[in-house]
């Protein structure tokens, strides 16, 4: 099921008619072309270096974010071993995949410092995951998240973290999106976003990302 559905959005076709309990599943690991320029336009800066795409999916964002940073390798990384197949079988596709510096990664991004220890990037993204995830975390398990991300970023890297729900099921709920700046242990607030204010889950991690120092 999960490669019949991921064809379908890799050929960009309308979006799959499902049931409501496959639809709760695709939701799951959801993506689709083009989210990174249509959520971050204006904040994305080239670099040269290493981006880290924490929650990748079919790796979609991973492959855009290599095309937005051409002078970087993209690391994409997942906990979804199925995906992290299909991610490569995507990226394997493009015609271009030569001059792609692309990797993809079976890993947890509650463990960023253990998966990749050694790496350090210019800019990390976490859409449409931890933003989720987060709601049913304690402020305590969401701060050792942000510490993860602080970790894996060199100094004045950027943490771009996105709620993307222009799309599928949860279409009426609007988007959230923020931008922070390592600093230190800690980060400083680039942008926040709220589409609609309701999104107290997603103010918490706004509050713990400007409290980590
Ligand atoms: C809804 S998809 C979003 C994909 C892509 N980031 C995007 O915005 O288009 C969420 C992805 O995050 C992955 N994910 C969730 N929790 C994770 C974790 N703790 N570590 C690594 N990947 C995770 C899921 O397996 C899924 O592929």
């Amino acid at each position: 099921m999960i490669e019949a559905i991921t064809r379908q959005s890799l050929e960009q076709k309308d979006k799959p008619k499902l049931s409501m309990k496959r639809s709760y599943r695709h939701s799951q690991w959801y993506t689709e072309p083009g989210r990174v320029k249509d959520t971050f336009q204006g904040y994305l800066k080239e670099i040269d270096g290493r981006v880290l795409d924490a929650g990748c999916s079919t790796g979609e964002t991973t492959i855009e974010l290599s095309n937005i940073y051409p002078n970087s390798h993209i690391y994409g990384v997942d906990n979804n071993p199925e995906l992290i197949g299909l991610a490569n079988e995507n990226l394997d596709s493009r015609p271009n995949r030569d001059s792609l510096k692309v990797s993809f990664h079976h890993g947890d991004f509650y463990r960023l410092k253990d998966i990749l220890p050694s790496n350090k990037f210019g800019v990390a993204f976490a859409m449409n995951n931890w933003l989720f995830a987060s709601l049913r975390l304690s402020d305590e398990e969401n701060g050792f998240i942000a510490r993860q991300f602080n970790y894996v970023l060199s100094e004045g890297g950027l943490l771009f973290l996105s709620k993307d729900n222009k799309s599928h099921l949860m279409r009426k709920e609007g988007h959230f999106k923020a931008i922070f700046r390592k600093s230190g242990l800690g980060f400083e607030e680039v942008h926040v976003d709220r589409e609609l204010s309701y999104e107290n889950g997603c103010d918490r991690i706004i509050d713990i990302c400007n409290s980590l120092n």
